[in-house]
């Protein structure tokens, strides 16, 4: 792990490999841990670069509202002072996702392609947003215990519940150890994020879609209707994996990912 001071926070990130660079975006309320499937296959092949976003894992916490522009603003800075400067590959999941189509909106020269985990294009409705405002209020109040235990049957497959116990602990301690305050603040960020259904016409980068079959958050119906509206997207559903398909399902999500690139980088 190597500290970055950028502006204005300090971001811990995972800077391995070498080759087209590979920068993948954890999802709320977790690190960059998640990807570690990933970190360990791309690194023979590409410079991976995984932080923890601001207030996640191990990187700076800072008592100040974001959105997903500040998460994008924060990454483009990441990779300026790893002097990144040729065209990444973001690969996002959930949260991640929503911090790409910021990233596109304004760094689009700054990518190559684009690879969203189940993530959704739609922004929330209003009782979504009412429920995360609730959650941003207890976690203040009580701590994120409860949504580790809370989110556990969203994240996953049952057929991860029922034979991964290891998973699921690690993934409840990392949401158990996050700060209060960046939880409260990534909470409200999603609910103000906004809709990019109209936009996806227009962005011609080449993407590949993952959902995982049994995902619950971003359901596989809803992202191969995303991955229609991409120019030039591909979809891959993943059996036996939910909403943490690259943590549940590591081997298949490697090939579609590395089928993918190979494609792309020609
Ligand atoms: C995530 O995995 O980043 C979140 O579950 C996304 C969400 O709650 O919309």
């Amino acid at each position: 792990m190597h500290r970055i001071p950028l502006s204005n926070v300090e971001l811990h990130t995972v800077d391995c490999g070498s080759g087209p660079p590979l920068l993948f975006v954890h999802g709320f309320p977790l690190d960059h841990t998640m990807w570690q499937g990933q970190i360990d296959h791309f690194a023979a092949t590409h410079r991976v670069i995984a932080p923890d976003l601001r207030g996640f894992g191990k990187s700076e916490v800072k008592d100040q509202p974001v959105s997903m522009t500040t998460y994008a603003d924060d990454l483009a800075e990441l990779l300026d002072a790893l002097s990144v400067s040729e065209p990444v590959s973001f690969c996002g999941l959930s949260m991640g996702g929503y911090i790409a189509w910021a990233f596109v909106e304004r760094y689009r020269d700054r990518l190559a392609s684009l690879i969203l985990c189940d993530t959704r294009a739609a922004a929330d409705n209003e009782a979504a947003r009412r429920t995360r405002e609730q959650t941003a209020l207890r976690v203040l109040q009580e701590g994120p215990a409860f949504l580790a235990d809370g989110m556990l049957e969203k994240l996953f497959a049952p057929q991860t519940r029922a034979q991964n116990a290891a998973i699921i602990t690690e993934t409840q301690n990392m949401i158990r150890s996050t700060s209060p305050t960046s939880v409260a603040a990534a909470s409200r960020a999603m609910a103000n994020r906004p809709d990019v259904t109209d936009r996806l016409a227009k962005i011609e980068l080449p993407a590949l879609l993952i959902a995982g079959e049994h995902d619950a958050i971003s359901p596989p119906s809803e992202m191969r209707e995303v991955a229609q509206a991409l120019p030039r997207a591909t979809f891959v559903e993943i059996a036996d994996a939910g909403h943490m398909a690259p943590l549940e399902q590591p081997a298949p999500v490697n090939a579609a990912i590395e089928h993918f690139l190979a494609a792309c980088e020609g």
